[in-house]
């Protein structure tokens, strides 16, 4: 009894007690607000929301995705547990074997299989931070203990430190790379120190089609390395859920055999395919928000109060350098443009900007110069 008030439970029935205590008291991971929200709670009709929170793709996913979804006949049938089409599809599309490969509902479904595969309750994972928030939540979710090593100043991961952290409790790094939120990419030089220790590398390569970078090539030849990716920023398909890791055969399979096995579901796989089909569009859309990066960086610089960081990815973190983030966060909500803030320790007084349409990079100046 006296355990069950020390894990901060509250005076609750028997099914309460018998909740994982971890997990009871486990603070729930922090997801961004759909637009229809946003637009009822800043009374803007939703056409008119500039949503630059969610780093997603403001031109939306390729125009074939909803003719195909719109024909397919076949939702009737259980998708294929071994992903065969899509496993071969990547492959051409990543230059590795379909075996170095495994699709799952979202990079974040991966994030959390791996750490399945390898947790044992009380084992480590390295965070740098700051970074993606849900390696610490489905680190805690799988009884595993988050081992925190800040980057430094410009946001590079802290090599020293990660050493210095590492015990044999320790089962997985994870880097993101280019890293969310701050934007900058580690070196292949880093990452492949990091391999030689040996742990589960995990490298988050979510917006490798803003960067341009990625160690993928490498992984068939180190067993501990993992490259994750997403369709959800450069493909906008973020709604359909589909991302895909590669990894060595040995953990390839073991994943195979512990996911859920139909976690893809047709829709995401119809629209998937039609994606890598129409690549070339696709192509056309990242290479504008990469331009669009370039003058919306330029731009942010131009307000003296406002410091942004390079970035390699969609979005662009800026540290507030006079004025408080949250009052811009909110000026902003209040015109329906909708970015993300942070104060924390490791990221102070800091926004965060996904790089939308060149008209929407202009209301959010117009906004800003009007505010401060
Ligand atoms: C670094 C990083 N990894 C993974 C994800 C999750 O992507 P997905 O939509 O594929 O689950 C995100 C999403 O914001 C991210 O920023």
């Amino acid at each position: 009894m006296m355990g069950d008030i020390e894990k901060g439970r509250g005076q609750g029935g028997e099914v309460e007690n018998m909740i994982r205590g971890d997990l009871f008291r486990l603070k729930a991971y922090q997801p961004i607000t759909p637009p229809d929200v946003l637009s009822e709670r800043a009374g803007i009709p939703i056409e008119g929301v500039i949503k630059l929170d969610g780093n997603e793709n403001p031109y939306g996913c390729s125009p074939r995705v909803g003719r195909a979804l719109a024909g397919y006949p076949f939702y009737h049938i259980y998708p294929d547990p071994e992903q065969r089409e899509l496993r071969k599809k990547l492959a051409g599309y990543v230059g590795v074997d379909a075996s170095h490969i495994v699709a799952g509902a979202g990079s974040d479904e991966l994030i959390d299989l791996v750490l399945r595969l390898f947790l044992e309750p009380g084992d480590g994972v390295i965070n740098c931070v700051p970074t993606f928030g849900m390696y610490p939540f489905c680190t805690e979710i799988c009884g595993g203990e988050v081992i925190d090593v800040p980057r430094d100043e410009y946001f590079a991961i802290d090599i020293a430190g990660i050493k210095e952290a590492i015990n044999e409790k320790t089962k997985v790094i994870f880097i993101a790379s280019p890293n969310n939120p701050t934007g900058n990419t580690t070196t292949q030089r880093d990452i492949m120190e990091l391999v030689k220790l040996g742990k589960v590398l995990v490298i988050d390569e979510a917006y490798y089609e803003f960067s341009g970078t990625t160690v993928a090539p490498l992984v068939p030849e180190h067993e501990n390395l993992i490259v994750l990716r997403s369709f959800s920023k450069w493909a906008g398909l973020a709604g359909l859920r589909i991302g895909y890791g590669i990894f060595s055969t040995l953990v390839a399979e073991q994943l195979i055999k512990i996911k859920q096995p139909y976690n893809i579901n047709l829709a995401a796989q119809v629209a998937f395919q039609e994606s890598l089909d129409d690549i070339e569009y696709l192509k056309g859309t990242v290479q504008k928000i990469i331009s669009e990066r370039v003058r919306l960086t330029q731009k942010l610089g131009e307000l003296k109060f406002l410091k942004p960081f390079p970035s390699q990815a969609n979005f662009i973190l800026c540290s507030v350098v006079t004025g408080d983030a949250q009052v811009i966060h909110e000026g902003l909500n209040k015109r329906g443009i909708f970015i993300r803030y942070f104060d924390t320790p490791l990221l102070r007084n800091s926004i965060r900007i996904s790089v939308g349409k060149p008209e929407h990079t202009d209301a959010l100046i117009e906004a800003l110069k009007e505010m401060c």
